[in-house]
């Protein structure tokens, strides 16, 4: 089961491992994606840049020996064709977006999914660990 999940990740915590370590075990022995939000795509829907720019971002998490292969995701429209191109079985995603509308956030649908086979799967967050709380004590 290939499996691909997608976020901003600035400054990588625990509970970003532990996004990981759960795709990783979903994948089995098969390949975990990682689309990373470009500075561009963070900074149209935040208003602000991330703190960490997307090459360092990437370059910690392409480390990770549960992650394969780490991918940009310039957001909007362009992200069922990231989605498409990479052909994930399953998409996984925290399950604080499950009271969210994450489908509307990656620019799909239900229907657009099931067209594709891939099932859309919902993990535990783990911890309370959050980049958002992170950066705000480290800037006080
Ligand atoms: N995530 C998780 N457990 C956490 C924090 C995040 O599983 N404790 C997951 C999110 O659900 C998402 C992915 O990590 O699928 C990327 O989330 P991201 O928004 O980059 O991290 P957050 O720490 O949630 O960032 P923020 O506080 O800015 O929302």
């Amino acid at each position: 089961m290939r499996v691909l999940t997608m976020g901003t990740f600035d400054t990588i915590h625990a509970g970003h491992i532990g996004l990981f370590n759960q795709c990783r075990r979903l994948a089995g022995d098969s390949e975990v994606i990682v689309a990373v939000n470009t500075d561009e795509f963070v900074t149209s829907y935040k208003g602000k840049p991330p703190l960490v720019p997307y090459a360092s971002r990437a370059a910690v998490i392409q480390t990770l020996r549960t992650v394969n292969r780490v991918v940009p995701n310039y957001g909007g429209w362009q992200q069922p064709l990231l989605i498409a191109q990479v052909a994930p079985d399953i998409l996984v995603v925290g399950d604080d977006w499950a009271a969210k509308n994450y489908l509307e956030q990656i620019n799909t649908t239900q229907q657009w999914l099931d067209s594709k086979n891939i099932q859309l799967c919902y993990v535990p967050r783990t911890g309370n660990w959050s980049s958002t709380a992170i950066k705000s004590h480290a800037v006080g």
